[in-house]
């Protein structure tokens, strides 16, 4: 089919959310239409429904093999759907027992992404960004450790691009430049 999947990826508090909604915008008023799915609300209506969690940021917390499961269950849902869709996500969790993948070879295969996209910013504007954020229980880490995070999403991300063929494009969300994130996005989803 013509429709694309693209797969938006970031550490928690880099903004992904926020350039997704600004660029779907933006393309709406050009009459291009894409449905945004948030993988992660995915797996939590299931994870509350089986009543294994009551806030979503308990989930990356939980135990290895449920969260797998969760993410299958996600997937699924999501490969269902046939138009243009954006897919927020993220290329590893930070869990308790390490980096765990978000789109294991399981996920892509149902997922099948045009695009991974790696959304980026300078580790310091990640930090003032999560503390500003009250409404979320954000795990208590420095620069460093969200440095070590969003280079290892980098090497993940190259792990899914030979696993499926697709590309990866990174794209910067910095402080006062959203605009330019924004612009960026727009073009890739056009
Ligand atoms: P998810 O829902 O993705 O939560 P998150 O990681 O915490 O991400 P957020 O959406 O809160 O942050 P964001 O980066 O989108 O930032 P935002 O736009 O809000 O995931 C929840 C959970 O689901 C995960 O923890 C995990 O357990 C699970 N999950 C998801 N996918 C999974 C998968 N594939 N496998 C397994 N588990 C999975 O912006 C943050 C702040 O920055 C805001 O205050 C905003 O105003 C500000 N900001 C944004 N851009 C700028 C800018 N340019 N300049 C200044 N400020 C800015």
């Amino acid at each position: 089919s013509n429709s694309k999947k693209v797969v938006i990826t970031g550490v928690p508090g880099v903004g992904k959310t926020t350039v997704i909604d600004a660029s779907m915008e933006a393309l709406k008023a050009e009459g291009i239409n894409y449905t945004s799915i948030n993988f992660g609300t995915c797996m939590f209506e299931v994870a509350c429904d089986q009543g294994v969690v009551s806030d979503r940021d308990e989930m990356r917390k939980l135990d290895q093999e449920v969260q797998r499961t969760l993410q299958k269950t996600a997937a699924q849902v999501i490969s269902k759907i046939s138009e243009n869709v954006i897919i927020d996500t993220h290329c590893t969790v930070s869990t308790p027992s390490g980096y765990l993948a978000g789109l294991p070879s399981w996920v892509l295969e149902e997922l099948k992404p045009d695009v991974i996209v790696l959304v980026e910013t300078d580790e310091d504007q990640i930090l003032k960004r999560r503390l500003s954020d009250t409404t979320r229980t954000r795990d208590v880490e420095g620069y460093n450790s969200i440095k070590d995070h969003q280079r290892y999403n980098r090497y993940m991300a190259a792990a899914y691009s030979m696993f499926t063929g697709c590309t990866v494009k990174i794209v910067k969300n910095q402080d006062f430049l959203l605009e330019k994130a924004v612009e960026e996005m727009v073009s890739l989803l056009r």
